[in-house]
């Protein structure tokens, strides 16, 4: 028998509130997994930022307590889209974002490691003077993100070192680095709209506790993939752990959210490895390429989300 590393279980409650002075500023954030391919950080706040972000990736966020405004631009016009409580939204790759949150919010964020061909990007757009955002960029720098971390902050620290801050005047530098293998704004792409995890789960109760739908599991995506997403985002109901769930490409992060299930692990087809038990708010990080059964009740109700680059439909 091949030896797999297993996931340990952590409880998010618990965890959230060991690092509750993580979530104040300066810092506002602290990282749950961060080491393999699934980047999973939890963000709390104030956090006023005009630096937006993009990426090749999606973003997936989750508002935990309060709200929050993503900032987008959304087909060359900016917007701002809240994120209730509650709320999750997935961010498509490709589309220039700024989040915007207040003191004594906590929500969560995935994001994907990136592939090695793929630049990050950070731009602070011209403002007029009522500080009305232009398309125009004021200060840009492009990177391969290794430390979402330290890499954001190194740049936001130039930022506010540069000309560009000072005058509020873009220079000729301003962009300087804009490489041309860095990712493209894709204006014609659109999120879906934030959907309220409670009353999604309300309204496919019943199919969640069909099991009889998918071979003993009855798991339904929150987000249809004929959206071509390279995320995939669903929730487990009842199921007797005969449909074994693997993903070859990338990790899959699970969250318990409402009662209790087991999670098993196969070594190979029909070979049990170990199980582990979760429950409300458990989250366990299932490695690349090892399939697992999900044991639970009807009533029971399990997160299960993972992004693979291979997906990427747009
Ligand atoms: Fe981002």
């Amino acid at each position: 028998m091949s030896a797999i590393r297993l996931p340990a279980v952590v409880n998010v409650t618990d965890w959230v509130a060991v690092n509750r002075d993580q979530f104040l500023p300066p810092v506002c954030n602290k990282m749950l997994h961060t080491d393999g391919q699934l980047k999973l950080f939890y963000v709390g706040g104030p956090n006023q930022r005009k630096d937006y972000h993009i990426e090749e990736g999606e973003e997936l966020f989750y508002m935990e307590r309060g709200d929050m405004e993503l900032k987008m631009l959304i087909g060359n016009r900016f917007v701002s889209q809240p994120i209730l409580q509650g709320q999750l939204f997935l961010l498509p790759g490709n589309l220039f974002h700024s989040p915007q949150r207040a003191a004594d919010t906590i929500g969560w964020v995935i994001e994907r490691e990136r592939l090695a061909s793929e630049i990050d990007g950070l731009r602070y757009f011209l403002e007029t003077a009522d500080g009305t955002p232009t398309l125009r960029p004021l200060f840009e720098r492009y990177v391969h993100m290794r430390d979402l971390g330290s890499q954001v902050a190194e740049i936001i620290a130039e930022y506010r070192r540069s000309e560009e801050f000072r005058t509020g005047q873009p220079t000729k530098s301003a962009s300087d680095n804009a490489d041309t293998a860095a990712v493209a704004y894709k204006p014609e792409l659109r999120p879906l709209p934030p959907v309220t995890l409670a009353d999604w789960l309300d309204k496919h109760q019943q199919e969640l506790d069909n099991a009889e739908v998918k071979n003993g599991s009855s798991s339904l995506e929150v987000f249809p993939s004929q959206c071509g997403y390279q995320f995939l985002v669903e929730v487990v109901g009842r199921s007797d752990g005969r449909q074994e769930f693997v993903e070859y490409n990338c990790e899959t992060w699970l969250l318990q959210l409402v009662g209790e299930c087991s999670v098993t692990f196969y070594v190979e087809k029909g070979q049990t490895a170990t199980a582990r038990r979760l429950g409300e708010k458990d989250s366990l990080l299932v490695p690349a390429g090892v399939a697992f059964g999900v044991v639970q009740s009807a009533g029971c109700r399990l997160l299960k989300a993972s992004q693979d680059p291979g997906r990427k439909g747009y």
